[in-house]
């Protein structure tokens, strides 16, 4: 017999075997504890029985028409999409604990097919796809996990998730009714499951996982196809359900989800959904955090008052799961971005930001909401929402249980004023667009729209790494090597042709131009016309650039029409047709054609228009670099460097550069700074750190209210300036010195004036109202176990290695702006400065309570005030 498979890493937790929460215990299973021998371990299951109150001895996920019951409790549960791919495996436990602390119970993440079967038939699951050591650092937080297996996964991923041989196996169409590629996907679905089993790690067998996922947002995809797309799903139910995973499948927005598989909501709100039977609880598997960016637009946020307003709004309606997607967004490193077009950075304007740093006050503040559902858990899971009106625009839930327990939720819907309501006969302020949380149905222990903790700027700062040693080598395209290269008549389809092997494929013909053609005696250059399916393209003329074309995510089609530089006799006219990530969304997308479609065409010369659709085109896959493997770093020698001194002036196209470099000191997440380049790929130590585009962002960025129904075009940043400037390095791929970056650049830029940049806290800001003894509902500091009314504290905290150097602004009174615009106000405290300096110079964290006693007296008598600080961190001077 063999010891448990708990997740504690040591015994001693027996003896503190009582302060672990439910949640953690209900990941003990009989079987598991079946396993031991040892007395101790017989005390340990009953206590875990009395604990538990567990009837049926098995673990068990089940669900009823009000929530996931896990060994016979429902639960309210609160998770998090974090996608394993999209960080290292360094990083996983450090999210996950966030998470944790963040008042998270779940994480979700999809199966990545493609990444895992790179080829048929055979698997990878080590390093950044270790999904197996994922799921266990989740199970070693004492987390549960919602996995979606899809296989299509849509996420932004390259080609949605599917591998990109799957578009090649003969009679295949996916998503639909056909054979092959049910086939396939059973396959993959089995695979998984099977690896899950044999590792336990379903909730039944002790391990994390308590929800599946199969397909993805099928529902609208499905109707187009009419019957087909009916049986497929169904198909897709049956055989998920037939793989007996002990635990429930969810298909989100599938309206017509067969039971028992539960249908879920994705969305910026999902209040005014329902599952489409009244035995199913209410899921919402995609609360959208943000959004993600593509390259040319700019970055979207959703402010964190909107977002808890629409978690409160679906738990008021009767909602008990829900999840953030994403919770932590991360990075699409190398290729793996969907596409076209959307950025390396996946951020998303999640919690955790894409480096893994907490964003505040987004993730404080949506902790605190995390901690005031909880205290309404016991009424929440026992008892149906009774609806009372309190005005026009007001309403309140109220939850009210046999066993006593009272929880209520008072709305305002209203998006531009605040609403005095009267509820069981006190008096409550709710501000616009907001719901505040009772969860003893008297006092306000969460207003969604009342930010309490602080704010954080993160800003990108000089590291004392230097790039050293620049070298260059031409991706020369004068000689082809007939090794790698193929003619024929016409224009071929860009993926058809590389297999998504690269980026890159040229296409490359030859035009005669006869010595008597009167342009080139003075008359006007001919133009050459090339239409494009996307994404990006580059014309070289006779080995030089003679122009570039861009799709955009919305429109791949390009149609490039310029003037051309022809010289008598042969002229050679290369297209570089670059993919930017294959699309994810979309009917049948795995048919969207990539690459020069034609027609190509020369305009202008005395004959009229030439036309080269069907002319002979040399293919070549790829860039030379690739295949002589420039970026391996035991390989380096098999191309011949130049020394680059004078790369600097040259900013030529086409051109693989090299430099090498120390870590820099320091643990805080590292990124190259990349806005003195035009477009390519980057890689660190032979790693991918993914495309760089410097794209310039156009959009509306005038700022936003959080009030009223977002969208992502609401509240914008970033316009006119590059899309993404920074590319995440993990540290993990680091070695402490002789580091190697190699990039390709296709269109010229700056190499030596790329930085090595860590992403440091610069500034903290704190934004609070005083306590108002004849309203009941201001932010109450602590709302533990006595409920008592402390008066409420600003804290401020710059994090590990960091101290408050100065501050920039203290006003207790009635201040206006926000962070990095804060200004007096009529009503300002003299010793605002003085009084926060004293407390916070030279701290890592400070706590300032708001009483006009900690002012001296009271700026402004019958005034509600506020005490705004912003301060600078700076690291702290050692000793
Ligand atoms: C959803 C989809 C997700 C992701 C999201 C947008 O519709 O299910 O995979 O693509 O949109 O980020």
């Amino acid at each position: 017999m063999t010891i448990p498979h708990f997740y504690t890493p040591s015994h001693s937790f027996i003896i503190f075997f009582f302060p672990f929460s439910p949640l953690q215990l209900q990941h003990f299973c009989f079987n598991s504890i079946m396993e031991t021998n040892s007395v101790s371990k017989w005390v340990l299951f009953i206590l875990v029985l009395i604990q538990l109150g567990c009837q049926n001895i098995q673990c068990t996920v089940t669900y009823d028409n009000k929530a996931i019951v896990i060994n016979g409790q429902r639960r309210i549960l609160i998770s998090g999409s974090i996608h394993y791919p999209r960080s290292t495996p360094e990083m996983w436990e450090d999210l996950v604990m966030k998470a944790k602390q963040g008042g998270l119970d779940v994480i979700e993440t999809y199966v990545f097919w493609n990444v895992h079967e790179p080829t048929p038939g055979n698997y990878v699951f080590e390093g950044r796809y270790d999904l197996v050591r994922f799921l266990k650092t989740v199970q070693k937080a004492g987390l549960y996990a919602h996995l979606r297996i899809g296989p299509y996964v849509c996420a932004e991923w390259n080609f949605g998730g599917f591998p990109v041989w799957l578009k090649y196996v003969p009679g295949i169409s996916f998503r639909t009714d056909n054979e092959p590629f049910k086939r396939a996907m059973k396959g993959f679905t089995e695979k998984i499951v099977n690896m899950m089993k044999s590792e336990k790690l379903f909730e039944t067998e002790g391990g994390p996982i308590i929800l599946s996922q199969i397909e993805n947002e099928y529902g609208s995809v499905g109707k187009a196809l009419g019957v087909a797309g009916h049986n497929y799903m169904t198909w897709a139910a049956n055989m998920a359900v037939g793989l007996r995973t002990g635990v429930p499948w969810v298909m989100c927005k599938q309206d017509d989800a067969p039971d028992p598989i539960i249908n879920t909501c994705n969305g910026f709100y999902c209040d005014a959904f329902s599952p489409n039977k009244p035995d199913k609880p209410t899921i919402w598997t995609e609360a959208w955090s943000g959004w993600f960016t593509e390259f040319g637009g700019p970055i979207h946020e959703r402010p964190v008052q909107d977002l808890a307003f629409g978690v409160a709004r679906f738990i008021q309606k009767g909602g008990s799961f829900f999840n953030y997607y994403m919770y932590h967004g991360g990075t699409n490193f190398g290729r793996s971005a969907g596409g076209p077009f959307i950025t390396t950075s996946y951020d998303y304007d999640a919690p955790l930001d894409e480096y893994g740093l907490i964003r505040q006050p987004k993730y404080g503040h949506l902790k605190e909401l995390h901690k005031a559902i909880k205290q309404c858990e016991p009424a929440l899971v026992s008892a149906d929402p009774r609806v009372t009106s309190l005005g026009n625009l007001q309403q309140a839930h109220v939850f009210s249980s046999e066993s006593g327990h009272c929880a209520a939720f008072l709305a305002n819907y209203n998006t531009n004023n605040a609403a005095k309501v009267m509820f069981n006969n006190m008096h409550y302020t709710l501000p616009p667009w907001s719901i505040s949380i009772l969860p003893d149905c008297t006092n306000v222990v969460f207003n969604t729209a009342k930010v309490g903790v602080q704010s954080t700027q993160m800003e990108m700062l000089p590291t004392n790494a230097e790039l050293f040693t620049w070298e260059t080598y031409n991706e020369d395209l004068t000689t082809v090597d007939d090794s790698s290269t193929f003619t024929v008549s016409g224009l071929l389809e860009q993926v058809n042709v590389t297999r998504d092997n690269s980026d890159y494929l040229w296409y490359t013909t030859n035009v005669h131009v006869d010595s008597s053609e009167s342009f080139l005696r003075g008359g006007e250059h001919p133009k050459l016309l090339v239409q494009s399916t996307g994404h990006a393209l580059h014309v070289f003329i006779n080995g030089e650039l003679s122009g570039s074309a861009f799709g955009t995510r919305e429109n791949r089609r390009i149609t490039y029409k310029e003037k051309v530089n022809l010289r008598p006799g042969n002229n050679k006219i290369s297209l570089l047709s670059v993919a930017m990530g294959l699309p994810n969304i979309g009917g049948h997308y795995e048919t969207w054609e990539t690459g020069v479609m034609g027609p190509v065409a020369l305009y202008g010369l005395d004959q009229g228009k030439q036309d080269l659709s069907w002319a002979k085109w040399t293919y070549q896959v790829g860039l030379k670099g690739e295949a002589m493997d420039v970026i391996s770093t035991n390989r380096m020698s098999s191309v011949e460097w130049l020394q680059g001194s004078l790369i600097a002036q040259k900013q030529q196209p086409l051109t693989w550069h090299k430099a090498s470099f120390n870590a820099p000191e320091g643990d805080e997440p590292l990124a190259l700074d990349m806005s003195s380049m035009g477009k390519g790929q980057v890689w660190i130590n032979g790693q991918s750190i993914g495309r760089y585009w410097t794209a310039y962002a156009t959009g509306n960025c005038q700022g936003c209210h959080y009030a009223g129904s977002y969208r992502p075009p609401k509240c914008q940043l970033g316009c006119g300036q590059p899309t993404q400037r920074w590319y995440h390095v993990p540290r993990s791929w680091l070695k402490p010195t002789d580091n190697s970056l190699v990039l390709f650049e296709e269109l010229g830029g700056d190499p030596t004036r790329i930085q090595l940049v860590k992403r440091s806290t610069t500034t903290v800001c704190a934004d609070m109202f005083e306590y108002h003894p004849n309203i009941k509902d201001w932010h109450i500091e602590s709302f533990g176990k006595t409920q008592e009314l402390h008066r409420p504290k600003v804290h401020l905290h710059c994090g590990p290695g960091l101290t408050i150097s100065a501050i920039k602004f203290a006003s207790f009174g009635t201040p206006l702006g926000t962070c990095g615009t804060f200004q007096q106000g009529t009503c300002h405290a003299p010793t605002s400065y003085d009084v926060i300096q004293k407390r916070c110079i030279g701290k890592e964290a400070c706590a300032v309570t708001i009483a006009n006693s900690n002012f001296g007296q009271d700026p402004c008598p019958n005034k509600l005030k506020r005490l705004t600080v912003e301060a600078v961190c700076a690291p702290s001077t050692r000793g």
